[in-house]
């Protein structure tokens, strides 16, 4: 089993739902589709700037989106804009997160998290959810100015760790961002929440979890 676990942040140690889930009430009957399209363009935009040779800070694109998802679901108060960004900031940690890490470093491990976030972005949520003193690092896509799933990213665990590949398991929910870990040689380690049809299946993960509570199960 490897001795340096590193997760992604944003929907994986994070509820990128969770600012919504906050003002569910004033955002109305739409509020989930919103927060869902909100998700959509803001990994779209990191995708699509990175293909084509740019690079806009994660936080930027991260309202950028919000204000698409506002004009295209028009039922949601725009007024609610800098309540959803304010919490977007301090963004809530999932339940399991917390006890996931503990129980890591418990073990002996290393741990760290790989993000497109900013650091400043990294920073509240980490600060916010408590978790930072049982981190190791915080590594933010932000020095290359290029997003995942380029290679070169996933290269900044291995230069800070100084280990192989291998001796990486990389936590995401997001598959295509497991995908991306797999290929350069970490193991890779899909927190399926929703229950999601598998994908990119010339790039199999070693394990399909349910929830982080599940890493503590592994030998
Ligand atoms: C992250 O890099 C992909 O948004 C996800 O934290």
């Amino acid at each position: 089993m490897p001795s340096i676990f590193v997760f992604d942040a944003y929907g994986t140690l994070f509820d990128v739902h969770a600012a919504i889930a906050r003002f569910r009430d004033d955002a109305g009957p739409d509020a989930d589709r919103m927060s869902a399209l909100w998700r959509t363009k803001q990994l779209e935009y990191s995708w699509t700037l990175t293909l084509a040779g740019h690079y806009t800070e994660f936080w930027t694109l991260t309202e950028r989106a919000l204000d698409y998802a506002l004009a295209m679901v028009p039922s949601v108060p725009k007024a609610l804009k800098p309540k959803l960004l304010e919490c977007y900031f301090k963004l809530d940690a999932f339940p399991d997160a917390r006890t996931c890490l503990r129980d890591l470093k418990a073990k002996g491990h290393k741990t760290g998290i790989l993000s497109n976030g900013s650091p400043n972005m990294l920073k509240g949520a980490v600060d916010n959810a408590g978790i930072g003193g049982d981190l190791d690092a915080l590594l933010s896509v932000d020095v290359l100015r290029m997003f995942k799933p380029r290679p070169e990213v996933y290269a900044l665990v291995t230069d800070h760790f100084k280990c192989a590949p291998h001796d990486v398991a990389f936590v995401s929910s997001n598959r295509w961002d497991v995908m991306a870990a797999v290929s350069v040689g970490f193991r890779g380690m899909w927190v399926n929440r929703a229950k999601l049809p598998d994908e990119y299946l010339d790039f199999p993960p070693v394990r399909t979890l349910s929830d982080l509570g599940a890493l503590a199960d592994l030998p």
